[in-house]
């Protein structure tokens, strides 16, 4: 450590010091995000933006995993007069389940100084959109088999699978764990264009499949 003396001898140090301590200060999140860029200017009011730690985040993941469960078990019971359809949102729901769980043990295996990193506000304003979702209120809207195809739609190209992507790419440090879940990712969303059977692939047949109340 210099002492005081030496500091006040060596005015280009002095000068240095001054230097570091005026530099503005750095957004708290440090990773290396693969998907998403970090924002060459940060709004001013930064740090009064939500922080939400990478541990927080997987909660609400899961959260958002079990609450898409939810709502494939909603609508197996709303179609649960067909077969076929209600067969189709069985596999959703369990796809839904297992999602939770690949969370769950992705998170497990990190440590808690990970844990404790903030997540970047891209990734903060997912999972704002997703915790607002109603399930309930989702289902209500349902009247038959096309307003669900049209929902589940939309909940498939939605926040939760970019929620579920990004933690995926950014925290699984298995490469071929990392492409195996991908994988999965990409079969659960093509259900509803591979595994909707042939007769209900029409918006005028699935305008004829009445939903329950
Ligand atoms: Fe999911
Ligand atoms: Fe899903």
């Amino acid at each position: 450590m210099p002492t005081i003396k030496a500091i006040v001898e060596a005015p280009i140090k002095i000068e240095m010091i001054f230097i570091s301590f005026s530099l503005p200060m750095f957004p708290a999140y440090r990773y290396n995000f693969k998907t998403y860029a970090v924002r060459e200017n940060e709004p001013k009011d930064y740090n009064y933006m939500k922080n939400i730690t990478v541990e927080e985040a997987f909660e609400s993941a899961i959260g958002a995993e079990k609450a898409a469960q939810e709502f494939f078990l909603g609508l197996e019971a709303k179609f649960s007069h067909n077969d076929e359809v209600s067969q189709l949102w069985k596999q959703y729901a369990e796809d839904e389940a297992m999602h939770a769980r690949w969370l769950e043990g992705l998170k497990a295996k990190l440590g808690q100084e990970e844990l404790s990193e903030s997540i970047d506000e891209h990734t903060v304003q997912l999972l704002d959109t997703v915790a607002k979702i109603s399930v309930e209120k989702t289902l209500e809207k349902i009247h038959d088999l096309e307003d669900a195809y049209e929902l589940v739609n939309e909940i498939e190209s939605g926040e939760t699978n970019a929620i579920f992507r990004f933690l995926v790419d950014n925290f699984e440090a298995d490469e071929k764990m990392r492409d195996f879940l991908r994988n999965q990712l990409n079969e659960h969303v093509g259900r509803l264009t591979i595994d909707l059977p042939p007769q209900f692939r029409g918006a005028t047949a699935r305008r004829k499949i009445k939903a329950a109340a």
